[in-house]
C-alpha cells in the first residue's frame, strides 16, 4: 500500500488545524457548561464568578489577560490551568476536566463556540492560537441606541449588505414559500422587507387577487423595492413605511413573516400584541431567526440582540398563540453552504381557530 497520500493527508490536517484561532468556534456551550460546573467548585473560589477576579486571584477575562495569552496557544491556556492549578492540588483534574474549563474561559473571553469540542490534550491544542483581538472583527453590529435591539443603519448600507449574490440561496425562498402553504388571494406582511428577497416572490406566490405588503422602517429600501417591483412587473406588492413599534398596516393581512428580523423588535412581545391585531381570523405568524449560538449570529449580534425559540414561545403563548409548525430547512446540513447566512430556526405559529393545513416543507 501506497503511504504517501495518507501522509499527505495528514499533513493536510495539521495545516488546517495549524490556521485555527480562538476565533474559529473551538469549542461548545456544552462543553464550556460542563467547564463552568469544575470551575465553580475548583477555581472561583480564588478567580471569582466567571474568572472575574478576586482578593486571591487574578481575573481570567479582560486586558491584562488578554494580553498575557495573545499570541500563545489554547495549549498554553490548558497546561497553565493543567500543571499549575490549583494551587496545592496541581495536576489533579483529568485532561477532560481541563479541557472543559479551558473552554470555559474562552467563553468567558467572549470569543464563540463551534460545534467541536477543545481535544483534552495539550499536543492538539497547541496548535489553535490564541488571538485575543477578533481577525475579522464584524464590519458592524448594528448602529444601536444604548438599551434598544433597533438597528439604525442606513438603507444604503443594507441594500450592499443584503445584496450579496451569494447571501439569495441561503434565504431558500422557494423553500420557504412551499411550507408557508401560500395561497393565491392571500395578504402577506413581510416585515423588514429590506431589498425584496422574499416580498417579490411572495406576491408572485399570491397573484393576481393577493397583495403583499413590503413593510420596513427605512425609506430608501421601500424606494428600492418598489423599483425592483415594478422593472419585474409585480403590481400586487405595496410598500409600507412602519414606525419601529409598530408595522402601520393598511389592511389585515393572512401572514406576517419575519426573516432575521424580529431580534431588532425593542419589545418582542408588545410587537407580537401589535402584529396580531392586524390579522384576518386564522392568520399565522412565521418567524425566522438564527440560532442564538451560530458563529455567525454572534457575529452579527451581541447576546443581548439575539433571541432564542423559546424565548418566543412565550412571547407566542402570552398572545394566547401557539406553535403550529416547525420547519428544520435551514439547521445543520440543510442550510446551504457559503452563503454567509447562519444557521436558523424557522416556526410559524396560530391562534388555533381555523389553522390552516400546512405543507410538510423541505
Ligand atoms: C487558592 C487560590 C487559587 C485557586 C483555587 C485557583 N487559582 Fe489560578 N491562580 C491563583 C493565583 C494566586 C494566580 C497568580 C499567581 C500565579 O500565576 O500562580 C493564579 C493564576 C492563574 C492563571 C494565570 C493567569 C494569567 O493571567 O496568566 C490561570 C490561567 C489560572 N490561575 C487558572 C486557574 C484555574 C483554571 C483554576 C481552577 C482549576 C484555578 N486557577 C484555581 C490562585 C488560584
Amino acid at each position: 500500500m501506497n503511504t504517501l497520500p495518507l501522509i499527505l493527508a495528514g499533513a493536510a490536517v495539521l495545516v488546517a488545524q495549524a490556521s485555527r484561532s480562538t476565533w474559529d468556534g473551538v469549542y461548545t456551550t456544552e462543553q464550556a457548561k460542563r467547564g463552568a460546573a469544575v470551575f465553580d467548585g475548583e477555581c472561583a473560589g480564588c478567580h471569582g464568578q466567571a474568572g472575574a477576579g478576586g482578593g486571591m486571584a487574578p481575573a481570567l477575562v479582560g486586558a491584562a489577560f488578554s494580553a498575557d495569552y495573545d499570541g500563545q496557544t489554547v495549549g498554553d491556556l490548558f497546561d497553565r490551568n493543567r500543571t499549575t492549578m490549583p494551587p496545592g492540588k496541581e495536576g489533579q483534574l483529568s485532561g477532560a476536566q481541563t479541557a472543559d474549563i479551558t473552554a470555559f474561559i474562552l467563553q468567558v473571553n467572549r470569543f464563540p463556540s463551534g460545534s467541536t469540542e477543545l481535544a483534552a490534550t495539550s499536543m492538539l491544542l497547541k496548535q489553535i492560537k490564541y488571538v485575543a483581538q477578533d481577525p475579522n472583527p464584524a464590519p458592524n453590529q448594528g448602529d444601536r441606541p444604548p438599551g434598544t435591539h433597533q438597528d439604525n443603519t442606513p438603507g444604503k448600507e443594507w441594500i450592499r449588505r443584503l445584496e450579496r449574490p451569494e447571501r439569495i440561496p441561503g434565504l431558500k425562498v422557494a423553500t420557504v414559500i412551499a411550507s408557508l402553504n401560500l395561497m393565491p388571494g392571500d395578504t402577506i406582511a413581510d416585515i423588514g422587507a429590506g431589498t425584496g428577497a422574499f416580498a417579490i416572490p411572495f406576491a408572485r406566490a399570491v397573484a393576481p387577487n393577493g397583495t403583499v405588503l413590503a413593510v420596513d422602517i427605512h425609506q430608501d429600501l421601500l424606494d428600492y423595492v418598489q423599483i425592483k417591483a415594478t422593472s419585474d412587473h409585480v403590481m400586487n406588492l405595496r410598500t409600507v413605511l412602519a414606525k419601529l413599534d409598530d408595522p402601520l398596516l393598511p389592511k389585515r393581512v393572512d401572514l406576517v413573516f419575519f426573516h432575521d428580523v424580529f431580534h431588532n423588535m425593542n419589545d418582542r412581545q408588545a410587537y407580537l400584541q401589535v402584529s396580531m391585531k392586524y390579522l384576518n381570523p386564522g392568520g399565522r405568524i412565521a418567524i425566522i431567526e438564527q440560532e442564538f449560538n451560530d458563529p455567525i449570529a454572534q457575529k452579527w449580534d451581541k447576546p443581548d440582540d439575539r433571541i432564542t425559540r423559546e424565548e418566543v414561545q412565550h412571547w407566542m403563548a402570552s398572545i394566547g398563540f401557539r406553535l403550529q409548525r416547525e420547519f428544520d430547512i435551514f439547521k445543520g446540513s440543510n442550510n446551504p453552504a457559503g452563503t454567509g447566512m447562519p444557521e436558523r430556526w424557522f416556526v410559524v405559529y396560530g391562534s388555533g381557530a381555523n389553522d390552516r393545513p400546512l405543507h410538510a416543507g423541505r
